[in-house]
């Protein structure tokens, strides 16, 4: 921990890699923590959008090239927020200049480029934290205590909806909706906050059968997805990803031995959102006062998860969602995608370096690969 002559901790320097749609989030995050960190500099390759961005939030170090700004600025933390296929190679840099690393959704392209990441992080010394703000909430980090003390028993049954609704205009960003630039389709960018979730609270799977399609959208990945899901514990689990679904929600459920417990609600969810029901007949007190009781409320934002990161950049820590935490959803997804397009349900266990999905989601499987390269090419 650095201080200062006079005694107080010196602010974390951050920057922010790509100035889109998602990078808002991060300002906002920063400045809730200001007493902590301190953003010096923004990068994009669009100079007018950095332009606008830095004028808009008062950014004072502008810069087109990540290793420039990188290089000048030496800041401690790293936030990017640019599209899924950089992901690997920006946070990889970012690394090896001494900074750390707050990486936006989903964590990389495949599962070969979570393995670099790590690599880097140990070669370094320095950590990666992917976004999954989700995971931060009060109400999930209740959710998971209780779980750790089976408060509830044993889990039995996870319900993991992510129906929402993204038309053409959204697909008309030439980096969506294509294998190769969004890392996969909306089961990697959209579903993965809420099955995140559910494999982080409810541990190791072993087995997906999976089911992809494409129903409506014109695009060259999977609109729509399902699976069903074992986990070690025994339970069971079903999951459907859509982006074709005009009433849109986020719906979980866990079914356990004594309760019941859901929320529904959209990007983002607050203690509100949670419903707790006690199984017939059961001392309902009881377990309504375990699942009432703290923390305080937390909301599942950016800001919730960079304050666990600036906490474990001061205790000198691993962060949390780091490229071994993020591993399980991240085979889940490969899995998922293999049982779909081969038609075979897939064990985590048969998942290793050699096979086809480790280093292509596709798999370069005739069915979806080639329509991909054809698209690509037409995309120039
Ligand atoms: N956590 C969440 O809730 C959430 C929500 C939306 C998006 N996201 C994720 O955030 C990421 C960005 O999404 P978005 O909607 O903001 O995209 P966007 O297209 O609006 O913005 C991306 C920006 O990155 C810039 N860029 C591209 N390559 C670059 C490079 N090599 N160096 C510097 N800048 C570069 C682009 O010019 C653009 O300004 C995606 O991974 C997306 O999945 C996360």
């Amino acid at each position: 921990m650095s201080r200062t002559d006079r005694g107080s901790v010196e602010k974390i320097t951050a920057a922010i890699v790509g100035t889109g749609g998602i990078a808002e989030a991060h300002v906002t995050a920063i400045r809730e923590l200001a007493e902590h960190i301190e953003l010096v500099a923004a990068v994009d390759v669009d100079e007018e959008r950095l332009r606008v961005f830095c004028e808009q939030y008062g950014i004072a170090g502008r810069y087109t090239d990540l290793d420039r700004m990188l290089a000048q600025e030496l800041p401690r933390l790293v936030h990017i927020c640019t599209p899924p296929s950089s992901h690997a190679a920006l946070s990889i840099r970012s690394l090896r200049a001494g900074a750390w690393v707050f990486c936006e959704k989903p964590p990389c392209t495949m599962l070969a480029e979570l393995d670099e990441i790590e690599a880097a992080e140990e070669e370094t010394g320095r950590y990666c934290s992917f976004v999954f703000q989700w995971r931060f909430g009060s109400g999930a980090q209740r959710l998971r205590r209780l779980i750790e003390t089976q408060a509830f028993g044993r889990p039995l049954l996870a319900i993991c909806h992510t129906t929402w609704f993204r038309d053409d205009g959204y697909y008309a960003v030439p980096w969506r909706g294509r294998w190769e630039t969004e890392a996969g389709g909306p089961t990697m960018g959209h579903g993965i906050h809420a099955t995140d979730l559910v494999l982080w609270l409810l541990g190791d799977w072993t087995e997906v059968r999976g089911m992809i399609g494409r129903v409506d959208r014109e695009i060259e990945t999977e609109d729509v997805s399902m699976a069903m899901v074992e986990f070690e514990s025994g339970a069971r689990g079903s999951f459907v990803t859509s982006v074709v679904s005009p009433r849109e929600e986020t719906y979980l459920r866990f079914d356990f031995q004594q309760a019941t417990v859901e929320f529904r609600h959209l990007y983002g969810y607050t203690d509100a959102d949670w419903r707790f029901t006690p199984r017939p007949g059961e001392q309902e007190e009881a377990l309504g006062d375990a699942w009432a009781r703290t923390p305080a409320e937390l909301p599942s934002t950016h800001a919730s998860q960079l304050r666990a990161i600036v906490d474990s950049m001061r205790e000198g820590g691993r962060p949390p969602t780091g490229p071994r935490e993020v591993r399980p959803t991240m085979e889940f997804i490969t899995a998922l995608y293999r049982s779909a397009m081969t038609g075979v349900p897939v064990a985590r266990a048969s998942l290793s370096r050699e096979d086809p999905f480790y280093s292509a989601l596709h798999g370069n499987l005739a069915e979806w690969a080639p329509r991909n390269a054809e698209r690509s090419r037409g995309a120039g």
